[in-house]
């Protein structure tokens, strides 16, 4: 029997997300700059949950149901009224986050997320977690006969450089041999390679950083940009995102 090869796609912004749910692919969405990178590092510290939401109003609507949850996130770049955190992934310390749950909204990634949450399933990669992400991938989508796709959040619909790079990152984990690229693919790979001695530099270079290098979150970006510092799978389900146990899948 001639082995099944697995295909991976690439969606190039939020407003993309349908297309891959409705190929029934395994969604991993990358929101680099900056929602992605604080899931990951509000799950290193320890939050019980994060629960992303589309809209302003629903983030509010929640808290109200939920007023021992915290609000987080950012429309244009700063922290809503009343939030309690901004957007930036430094805030979300052990001491502020370690067993609570937070409810998220920002302009883009959340956007993707909620989008995908019909998907068979959906996780979230960023560079701190590219590693391991990918391998979790490969082996999910094997065991489930399902394709991969990556959903890059983009900038207000429209494409990131970082998020790009970002897939490229994590397509560079998968064993070429036994996996589809679709051009998509395989040029975010071609940029990982062509970026990744300089990654910092070269993010901080594009659109979405100058942006954020503007509003003095600097520092934000630095933090984003380190390769495979942890091995956290944050899988969003049943409305809410949680690190998945890692003998689980
Ligand atoms: C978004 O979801 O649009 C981003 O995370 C924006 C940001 O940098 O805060």
């Amino acid at each position: 029997m001639v082995p099944r090869l697995l295909s991976l796609n690439i969606e190039l912004t939020a407003k993309d997300t349908d297309r891959a749910v409705e190929r029934g692919d395994l969604i991993i969405v990358i929101d680099v700059l900056r929602s992605g990178t604080s899931v990951i590092n509000a799950l290193a510290n320890g939050v019980k949950a994060i629960i992303p939401t589309k809209t302003l109003k629903e983030a509010y609507k929640l808290k109200r149901q939920h007023p021992y949850y915290l609000l987080a996130g950012e429309r244009r770049g700063n922290k809503p009224k009343g939030f309690n955190f901004g957007n930036s992934p430094l805030e979300f310390t052990s001491e502020k986050v370690h067993g609570k749950n937070v409810i998220l909204t920002t302009t883009s990634g959340t956007m993707a997320l909620t989008r995908s949450r019909n998907a068979k399933l959906v996780f979230v990669g960023t560079f701190l977690n590219a590693g391991a992400m990918a391998k979790k991938a490969v082996e999910t989508a094997e065991k489930k006969h399902l394709n991969v796709s990556f959903v890059l959040a983009g900038d207000k619909g429209q494409f990131s450089f970082e998020d790009f790079i970002c897939a490229g990152a994590m397509a560079e984990r998968f064993n070429k041999g036994e996996v589809y690229f679709s051009d998509k693919a395989r040029a975010a790979l071609l940029a990982f390679k062509q970026t990744k001695n300089n990654l910092c530099k070269n993010i901080m270079e594009a659109e979405h950083a100058k942006h954020l290098i503007q509003l003095g979150f600097r520092r934000d970006i630095e933090f984003a940009c380190q390769l495979d510092i942890y091995k956290i799978i944050p899988i969003y389900r049943d409305g809410k995102i949680t690190s998945l146990d890692p003998n689980s899948a």
